[in-house]
């Protein structure tokens, strides 16, 4: 595991410590042992404090701090290698982790750059393992539902849709202080709706432009390069010449004290129907004197990751964030332990082909963050207004810059 922060003690935790009771089991692949093996962080004090918390709860595991605990945590003999570092530190961990042949689960956006996404793409290949992401939203079972709508004509034909994710002040001012610096909460959050959008309503169409803007004055200085909030907007073709415009509201700014820790709302428009999604408000509203709304929400979403005393008795904690890392393992257990040796190569072709999760299948949600982050670094430079043009004559990624006859060209190949 490589970086022990929020996202690791919401989901890779809980699995960790299940797989560690329970083992993993599917009738292909037979009892598989998974264990925490060795976790590599920035300084060491988070993976120790988890230490004394879990006595009993998991295995002992390896503690690398500093430079060199990646390189140390490979040789240490791990199969597969989890990454939750912050957005712009993936690569680098996801290619040592291939080059030294590990599968490998990369937290969403997965790189920042299609230039990346290829080096991971080639490295996967050669080293025989896979390479892939996590976008838990593809597992929550509201999108789900729309997504089996689409595929079963009951919804037909997306034209355009919103989508908001607005995080409270103390995720911009505590809990990412340290990488926010330079950052935008779009590349990090709007992504889930990025790729929710493009697996849900691809592959039948292209992704034709990208254009963003935002704010800034609150998290940093208001010409600086930190981001309070960005609105995106993405617009796909149709071959039939009709299009489809998405914008993503972003912000990590809200008052602590909104009503949602995370506020997530949805809607897209069909040809044939409206699809209106809200992520709190599936029905739970709750008021404990004293208590929420900080240290527990009014508008829980239990779907995503909830404690529970089962009605067994036993205390589980379980949601569709836990349930998607779950998934790569068993991705992973059916490639090496699913059948015969000979059949391995087949096995791993086919778990490559989930599109909900390789890197290959990543390639459009990539080109929009590169876009994005692109964007808003001349927008930061005193150059707001561009727009990114998707695989049109000038290159994969062409940066149009208002008055400019040239465009910059972040990607040549196609995108
Ligand atoms: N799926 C989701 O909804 C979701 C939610 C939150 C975060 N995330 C993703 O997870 C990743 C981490 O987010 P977080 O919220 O856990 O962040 P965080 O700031 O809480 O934790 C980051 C962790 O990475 C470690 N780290 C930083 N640089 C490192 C390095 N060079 N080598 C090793 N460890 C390093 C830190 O020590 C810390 O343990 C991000 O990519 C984020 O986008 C996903």
């Amino acid at each position: 595991m490589v970086g022990l922060g929020m996202i690791f003690d919401d989901t890779y935790r809980p699995f960790f410590e299940r797989a560690h009771c329970e083992g993993l089991y599917r009738r292909d692949f037979g009892l598989v042992d998974i264990e925490l093996a060795a976790v590599a962080t920035k300084t060491g004090s988070r993976a120790e404090r988890y230490r004394q918390q879990s006595a009993g709860r998991i295995a002992p595991f390896a503690s690398f701090a500093g430079n060199d605990a990646l390189s140390q945590l490979l040789r240490h003999g791990v199969d597969a290698v989890c990454i939750a570092t912050p957005d712009d530190r993936h690569f680098e961990a996801a290619r040592l982790a291939l080059e030294a042949g590990k599968h490998v689960l990369i937290e969403k956006p997965s790189v920042l750059k299609l230039q990346e996404l290829d080096v991971l793409e080639v490295l996967a290949r050669k080293h025989n393992v896979l390479a892939k992401v996590v976008y838990h939203k593809l597992a929550d079972p509201d999108h789900k539902k729309l997504r089996t709508h689409v595929a079963d004509g009951v919804l037909k034909h997306v034209n355009n849709g919103y989508c908001s994710l607005l995080e409270p002040k103390e995720i911009s001012g505590s809990q990412f202080a340290e990488w926010i610096q330079g950052r935008n909460p779009g590349t990090y959050v709007a992504v889930h709706y990025i790729k929710l959008i493009d697996f849900t309503f691809g592959p039948n169409w292209k992704l034709a432009r990208i254009a963003a803007t935002g704010q800034r004055g609150l998290v940093g200085p208001v010409s600086g390069s930190t981001w309070d909030s960005v609105q995106l907007q993405m617009v796909y073709a149709y071959e039939d010449g009709r299009e489809a415009a998405f914008d993503i509201h972003t912000s990590w700014v809200t008052p602590d004290n909104f009503p949602g820790y995370v506020e997530q709302e949805v809607q897209f428009r069909f040809d044939n129907g409206v699809w209106n999604a809200h992520q709190r408000k599936r029905g739970v509203e709750m008021t404990v004197e004293g208590r929420t709304p900080h240290e527990l929400k009014n508008t829980p979403n239990h779907h995503y990751n909830g404690m529970f005393l089962e009605p067994w008795g036993e205390r589980s904690q379980r949601g569709y964030g836990i349930e998607i890392i779950q998934k790569f393992f068993e991705e992973v257990a059916y490639v090496d332990y699913g059948g015969a040796k000979e059949g391995r190569a087949q096995r791993l072709e086919e778990m490559r082909r989930l599109a909900y999760n390789d890197v290959s299948a990543d390639r459009n949600t990539v080109a929009v963050v590169q876009a994005l982050e692109a964007i808003l670094q001349e927008h930061a430079a005193g150059r707001p207004g561009c727009i990114v043009e998707v695989n049109g004559k000038e290159g994969g990624l062409a940066l149009r810059r208002p008055g400019q006859q040239n465009p910059i060209v972040l990607y040549e190949g196609s995108a």
